[in-house]
């Protein structure tokens, strides 16, 4: 059981603090109308909490708990520590971030804290202490939901208290200014230390900065933030040691590395706003609900997610009918044990007045309704599916190290190489096929999968090209891999640095390709499996990115063609290992190839538009076009959403799903 209620989760934040106690009767009436088992809390209550520093204001707090639990719905109760009162603030202006430029921000918006400040550390985990003696007993408490998606507005703050704590940072990671000195490479550029004392973070400077300090830098802000995570965790794990624990995290965000967030939380939740504008978003959803499953290896929980519309992108587009209900199944197809959604009453002002709700401003007549209680219905009838599990015959491996170097400003061979880009190359098409994927973090023992996939490791550390020689199965490494080791310095001898000998090949330069330009690559006759190769040889085409590849040891799969690169090397081989130099912009013919040599079969046959997963004895088929489809069932089974028995060939309609609880598999 992922909380403290049983089946899936459903509900929504819910901001009592917002409307006049005369509504809340009716909110919790409808939340039960609805289904709604769960409703998060007090996220940005701090200021109604505390009002004045150390004088609570809990009152409203337990009248709203008691009336939510008397309705037979949970609490996912924050510890309200996400945006710092005015009083703190005025107090302590040094507790507000200051941005690279030196800007100290102003208060009147939300997450307002430096998350190196010991005075917010200390009132945050002074009101966390607070919360956890008032409700760790009260019975709707089912979880508690720490601070609100880290790093959402402050990932980073340039202030001098930030800049103290960074130097205590690296002074634990590199012993002493030698060490540091050697680790960032400061004969270069004469930005020699004689004291760790004359380090500041990398404030705006004249030109590029230093990227090993960038690096840690971005290391250093993952973790000043997990400090603040921990330190009121540690709190609501002595006062309530058997609530769970979790913060919601932002998908495939960028700043914080989820791998090592993700030990600290008792269960994984996640916040996804796929653009509804974007016909392929379920894609990249697909792929970061993976890899939240993927993160502590089992049901994770969709914490936030829109029923229609959001109120921040430049243009909001809302959910058409069928999109919130298909959406929602997405997230239990990857894993989730819960929907849950941003908001439950749209608000009458603020920054997101116009954010749909699941009670929209319409109230019930509106037509958002009609698809909160039909996804209330929805979720009862899935309850079993609670708990189960994903069995992936291939890994995608992902660390958030590589993405901050290879994404360093001015210092790259391109800046277009990003790495969701280089992710979804390969995971795409793994999805259209209906095969099931986990994510995995560098280093990790890969034995348990057939087939592994590396889309870039630009920063390689032995320890990472260990774990790959010695997973010893398929793999497929792609461009820019093993170029840098942790310290953002190139491995002797060049690319691929420590995955040489496994891969049998010897980068001798990087060759980015201009925007718009392409590259054809040819594959040599037999390297793929003979069906791709039928009507001549086959071509991938490749953009941004090509290497002049140097063979050790290895057998040419394919050539570059026409250009600079003519006759060279562009995909190799040795033993099970392929290496990608390039960026192919369909990677098909490889991944056909390797799926057929490795065994790993689809969870389903689909077609173009619909997604097929596995939980367990179920079957998920979502079809996220608006066509109907036509599909043939692999196996008989009852269908939980229609409550039908299916067999054979069905017609799945557009933007309908099924789950199909499969006969004699259960
Ligand atoms: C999230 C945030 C919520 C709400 C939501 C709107 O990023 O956690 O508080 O702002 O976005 O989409």
């Amino acid at each position: 059981m992922l909380t403290r209620v049983p089946g899936l989760l459903f509900g929504g934040d819910y901001n009592p603090e917002q409307w006049p106690e005369e509504v809340w009767a009716e909110d919790a009436r409808l939340m039960a109308e609805a289904g709604v088992n769960m409703a998060t809390v007090a996220v940005f209550a701090w200021s109604r909490l505390e009002p004045r520093p150390g004088e609570y204001d809990f009152g409203w707090l337990d009248r709203v708990l008691d009336l939510l639990h008397a309705h037979g719905i949970a609490a996912d109760l924050a510890t309200a520590t996400a945006t710092p009162p005015p009083w703190l603030v005025r107090d302590h202006p040094e507790a507000m971030p200051v941005d690279a430029a030196g800007t100290r921000l102003e208060f009147g918006s939300r997450q307002g804290y430096c998350p190196s400040s010991p005075i917010y550390r200390a009132h945050a985990v002074r009101l966390a202490r607070a919360m956890a003696d008032r409700y760790g007993g009260h019975p709707a408490l089912a979880m508690w939901h720490v601070g609100n998606e880290y790093a959402d507005h402050t990932l980073e703050c340039f202030c001098e208290e930030s800049a103290r704590h960074f130097r205590r940072w690296l002074t634990e990671r590199h012993g002493d200014v030698a060490g540091l000195n050697a680790a960032w490479g400061t004969s270069c550029w004469g930005q020699h230390y004689t004291s760790i004392d004359q380090v500041n973070p990398p404030r705006k400077a004249p030109g590029p900065i230093n990227p090993g300090q960038l690096l840690d830098w971005r290391r250093f802000c993952s973790d000043a933030l997990l400090e603040c995570f921990e330190a009121e965790k540690a709190v609501l794990r002595e006062l309530t040691p058997d609530v769970p624990v979790t913060t919601n995290f932002m998908s495939l965000l960028p700043g914080l590395d989820y791998w090592r967030w993700a030990e600290a939380e008792d269960l994984v939740s996640d916040d996804a706003y796929p653009d509804p504008a974007d016909p392929a978003s379920h894609v990249a959803t697909a792929l970061s609900y993976d890899l939240m499953r993927s993160l502590k290896r089992r049901p994770w929980l969709l914490l936030e997610s829109a029923p229609s519309a959001v109120s921040w992108r430049e243009v909001n587009a809302p959910k058409p009918p069928g999109v919130m209900r298909l959406h929602s199944l997405q997230a239990l197809a990857h894993g989730s044990d819960g929907v849950m959604f941003f908001q439950w009453r749209q608000a009458k002002y603020g920054p997101e007045k116009f954010h749909s709700a699941l009670l929209p401003h319409g109230g019930t007549a509106a037509r958002g309704w009609r698809d909160t209680l039909r996804l209330g219905d929805d979720l009862r009838n899935l309850h079993e599916i609670a708990g189960t599990g994903t069995d992936a015959d291939v890994a995608i491996v992902f660390g958030w190290e590589s993405l901050w170097g290879l994404e360093a400003p001015e210092s790259m061979p391109s800046d277009r190489l990003r790495l969701k880009d280089l992710l979804l190359t390969w995971y795409r098409p793994l999805h259209e096929r209906g095969v099931a994927v986990d994510l995995a973090p560098p280093g990790r023992d890969l034995s348990g999968y057939r087939l592994v996939i590396v889309p870039n490791l630009y920063l390689c550390t032995e320890e990472h090209a260990k774990a790959l020689a010695a997973y010893g199965g398929r793999l497929i490494v792609g461009p820019f891999s093993g170029v840098v080791d942790a310290a953002d310095q190139v491995h002797e001898g060049g690319a691929p640095g420590p995955l040489r000998d496994l891969l049998g090949v010897a980068v001798d330069e990087f060759w980015p390709l201009p925007d718009g330009e392409t590259q054809s690559v040819r594959l040599v006759p037999g390297a793929v499996r003979p069906g791709t190769a039928e009507g001549g040889e086959p071509r991938l085409t490749a953009r941004t990115w090509a290497e002049w590849v140097r063979v050790l040891d290895a057998e040419v799969v394919a050539r570059y063609e026409g250009g600079e690169l003519d006759g060279l090397p562009a995909i190799t081989r040795k033993g099970g290992a392929t290496y990608v130099s390039c960026l192919p912009e369909d990677v098909t013919p490889i991944l056909d190839h390797a799926l057929a040599e490795t065994g790993v079969a689809p969870v389903a046959a689909v077609p173009p538009g619909v997604e097929a997963t596995r939980r367990g004895g179920y079957l998920f088929l979502l079809n996220h076009t608006t066509e109907p489809a036509r599909l043939a069932l692999p196996a008989a089974g009852f269908d939980l959403l229609s409550r039908r028995r299916l067999d054979g060939e069905i017609v799945l309609a557009g933007r309908d799903a099924i789950v199909l609880r499969i006969e004699g598999e259960k």
